[in-house]
């Protein structure tokens, strides 16, 4: 089974990608083949090509994209979905995967999920990545019912995911954003506030009872500085970007290769799928391109406001 899919020969930034064409074998048992009906886009697409020290040249060339929402081709013997049962014909999406920006992907079972049908293909691609995260941020944080906590890039995907799963929670959230984006804080139940000169005044001003935590997504040192001035209790900091500072300052990191993230993310899949087919988690997808435009599309996410969740479309000729 032929699939066209994107790979990294070597590292630098999205133009050292090439479109490869590969032989799939049929499933075996465990396995589904799933054709790719929208890859999903995250920035840790980019930066896990991207040079740098201590980068690991044995990783090339490296396929990318860690989810994807697609159609079953084909199941091996005796296999379920992790949701159960599964045909051919199924739409399904799957987290986390290593090859998602490809036409076909031959996957384990025990990734892949039926889609929900609230979510149409892009944003079903887009679900898990973001939202695992942020469920994540919410779960290490111990924040709960009453609680008000600051959230910096509220806008983006996993800012739009927190601000949601903690709407569901009872918890209200001072979101930042750039001015243009405080609609979109607004619409998902956050208190939008605008990031610039003057941050920690204008979220003092909004919590004259201070905050319970701080939920960094953006890993700037303006959010690293407001989140330490704000929260005094350290394990109730946590940034998903600020990796640099986290040993000086003794806040909370986490990331997906972390074997406790790693974890509590799988777990976490089932729940968010569930919440998304209740209409309680939405995916804003601001932009499609064609599979055989993936730099271009990466090039719009490394610029940092993409407004909204990309997905990579194979067209007929990709399969
Ligand atoms: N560790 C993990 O497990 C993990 C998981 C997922 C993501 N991440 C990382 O988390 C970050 C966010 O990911 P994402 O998918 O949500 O990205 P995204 O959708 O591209 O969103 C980027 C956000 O950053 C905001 N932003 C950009 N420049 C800013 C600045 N100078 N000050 C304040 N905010 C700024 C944007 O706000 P405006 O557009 O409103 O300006 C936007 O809300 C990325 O660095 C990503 O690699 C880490």
């Amino acid at each position: 089974m032929r699939s066209r899919r994107w790979v990294a020969p070597e590292f630098g930034g999205p133009e050292v990608l090439q479109l490869v064409e590969e032989d799939l074998a049929q499933p075996t048992a465990g396995q589904v083949l799933v054709t790719v009906r929208a890859a999903g886009m995250n920035p840790a697409d980019y930066k896990g090509f991207a040079p740098g020290p201590g980068k690991d040249a044995s990783v090339l060339p490296k396929t990318v994209g860690f989810e994807v929402a697609g159609v079953v081709e084909a199941l091996g013997p005796e296999t379920e979905l992790a949701s159960g049962g599964g045909a051919v014909g199924d739409a399904v999406l799957a987290f986390r995967i290593y090859d998602g920006y490809a036409s076909r992907v031959l996957i384990p079972a025990a990734d892949v999920f039926a889609k929900p049908d609230a979510l149409d293909f892009p944003a079903a691609a887009n679900l898990l990545l973001a939202a695992t995260t942020a469920a994540e941020m919410l779960h290490v944080t111990g924040v709960a019912e009453g609680d008000t906590i600051v959230l910096h890039g509220a806008s983006g995907a996993v800012g739009v995911s927190v601000l949601q799963q903690a709407r569901e929670l009872g918890v209200r959230v001072l979101g930042t954003a750039g001015e243009r984006n405080a609609a979109v804080v607004r619409r998902y139940g956050g208190v939008p506030v605008v990031y610039g000169d003057g941050l920690e005044g204008r979220l003092r001003a909004e919590a004259p009872d201070g905050v319970a935590a701080a939920l960094d997504a953006v890993g700037t040192d303006e959010a690293v500085d407001v989140s330490l001035a704000l929260v005094p209790d350290r394990q109730r900091i946590v940034s998903i970007a600020a990796f640099g500072r986290v040993e000086a300052e003794g806040y909370r990191v986490i990331g997906g290769t972390m074997p406790d993230s790693a974890r509590f993310r799988d777990a976490a899949r089932s729940r968010l799928i569930d919440l998304a087919a209740r209409g309680r988690l939405e995916v804003p997808v601001a932009q499609t391109f064609p599979l055989s435009e993936a730099p271009r599309a990466l090039d719009l996410l490394a610029g940092g406001h993409p407004g909204g969740k990309l997905a990579l479309l194979p067209q007929a000729d990709d399969l």
